[in-house]
């Protein structure tokens, strides 16, 4: 974790915003209607074989806030390392029955698996060191990259919006997310080799796209840890808008601590902090996602 002394206090104070608009943005985003009814869930990949990028804060976070917002949301834990189950207060290192057995047992019920967060309308199904092992062992199973999908075909009615956290790789469990779902965020942080390696997130999308689910598109690209008072900071953006024009969120997340108090919190910003400037930034891009179609 960076801690760079002065700046880092007052970004804690919530004094500088932790919200950025991207030059030449839009000003805000419409509070969302809400909805009378619930489903079909449009899921999400949250993506980048970059590790460490803000994949499962941005995750949690978001997944907060359009909760906030009504919208029923399922978070799918990804990633051995069960980060997304931690910062959500669930131990998945205890659990017998985990995302691992969903996959490989096609008998278990997701509902059984599935458990509700501290924060209302946001669910989650948990994973833990055992999901290590499946990338492997799906190696040699039928329709090995659909497994995922078919462990959430039963509950896509239940929800408006399933976000899947990612381990950073490209390999099978990261197939199998992508062909799940229907968008894919990439968050990136803001640093010089941030676009190092996107080009082929983007060829695996791709194939993905053109091999097994053609729905599949690329929601939007989400600038993490930014600092826009540093010129590196706004470099890097002015960079990332280049390359990829309409597709980077005008909302972007700043740099501070209370993200990392927050997930030793095990909670979202949104509740933890709801006021702070880093549970804004994230409100901000759940209110971009429903105004841009990528979220109901
Ligand atoms: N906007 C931010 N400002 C400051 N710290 C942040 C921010 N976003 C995330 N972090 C911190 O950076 C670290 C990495 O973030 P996170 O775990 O969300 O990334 P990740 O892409 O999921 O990582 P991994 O690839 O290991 O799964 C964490 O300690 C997190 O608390
Ligand atoms: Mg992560």
């Amino acid at each position: 974790m960076s801690t760079s002394l002065g700046a880092v206090s007052m970004h804690e104070e919530g004094l500088i915003p932790a919200t950025d608009v991207a030059p030449g943005a839009a000003p805000d985003f419409p509070v969302p209607e809400p909805l009378d009814s619930h489903g079909p869930a449009r899921v999400i990949a949250m993506c980048n074989q970059k590790g460490g990028v803000g994949k499962t804060t941005s995750t949690i976070n978001l997944g907060a806030a359009l909760a906030e917002y009504g919208r029923k949301v399922l978070i799918v834990d990804f990633d051995p390392q069960g980060a997304a189950s931690a910062g959500l207060g669930v131990n998945a290192h205890e659990l017998e029955r985990t995302i691992y057995n969903l996959l490989l047992e096609p008998r278990t019920d997701v509902r059984e698996i599935l458990t509700a967060t501290s924060t209302p309308g946001l669910d989650l199904i948990p994973a833990n060191i055992d999901l290590s092992a499946a990338e492997v062992q799906l190696v040699s199973e039928v329709a090995r990259e659909q497994a995922l999908a078919r462990v959430l075909r039963p509950v896509m009615d239940d929800y408006d919006v399933i976000i899947i956290d990612c381990q950073p790789s490209l390999g099978l469990l990261t197939v199998n997310a992508l062909t799940a779902a229907h968008g894919v965020i990439i968050p990136l942080e803001t640093e010089y080799f941030a676009l190092r390696g996107v080009a082929l997130l983007v060829e695996s999308i791709e194939r993905v796209q053109e091999r097994i689910n053609p729905r599949l598109q690329i929601d939007g690209i989400l600038a993490t840890m930014v600092d826009l008072r540093t010129l590196h900071s706004r470099e890097v953006l002015e960079r990332v808008q280049e390359a990829f024009g309409d597709q980077v969120y005008t909302t972007t997340i700043g740099r501070t601590v209370k993200f990392p108090d927050a997930s030793v919190a095990t909670e979202p910003i949104t509740s933890y902090a709801p006021t702070h400037s880093g549970a804004h930034a994230y409100r901000r891009l759940a209110r971009e996602l429903v105004a841009r179609g990528d979220a109901p």
